[in-house]
């Protein structure tokens, strides 16, 4: 361990706390809360939320591998060092990234196109999709969460 490991950790668990809460407020709180408005002041709501807090995922889609990256080699030493819990947070860790990559080019694309026409149905079926997909996110980052905290005591 070096003197640097304190600080790149913390770096990496914040960065999964704001992409990983994000996921949780917007799917658990927002969208069930929603559900009292008419589809194009709900669609509207969502495409404000949306690229605010899709700015913070993109950094922390590059903040979670160059940190994760950085304690697995320059701390440990390699994958085999930093055990079987450091290569499950891996595994799902690039999961969860290429889903919302695919997310972003994809469904929120369409969806935004859709929002500009006032293609409302159109609209809807792509938030459909996002949602979907950022709850099988917001899973799997919480097993992530689970993993990265507790996994030294059994990885
Ligand atoms: C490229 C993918 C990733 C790599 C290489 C990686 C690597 C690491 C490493 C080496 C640790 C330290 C483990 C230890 O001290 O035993 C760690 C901790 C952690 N990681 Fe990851 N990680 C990745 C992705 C993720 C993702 C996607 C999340 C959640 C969304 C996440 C959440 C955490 C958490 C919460 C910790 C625990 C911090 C602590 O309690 O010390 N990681 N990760």
């Amino acid at each position: 361990m070096d003197q640097l490991f304190p600080y790149v950790n913390s770096l990496h668990t914040l960065a999964a706390v704001i992409w990983v809460g994000g996921m949780v407020f917007a799917w658990g709180f927002l969208r069930p809360s929603l559900g009292f408005l008419e589809p194009p002041q709900r669609l509207g709501v969502w495409s404000r939320v949306f690229p605010k807090f899709f700015m913070w995922v993109w950094i922390a889609v590059l903040v979670i591998p160059a940190t994760g990256y950085f304690m697995v080699f320059y701390d440990f030493g390699s994958f085999e060092a930093a055990g079987h819990h450091v290569e499950l947070m891996h595994i799902i860790g690039w999961i969860m990234i290429v889903l919302f990559v695919y997310l972003y080019v994809a469904p929120y694309k369409k969806f935004k196109a859709a929002i500009h026409d006032e293609a409302w149905p159109v609209a809807a079926g792509h938030l459909n999709t996002i949602r979907r997909i950022v709850a099988t996110n917001m899973v799997l980052g919480l097993i992530n969460v689970i993993t990265g905290v507790s996994g030294r005591f059994w990885g």
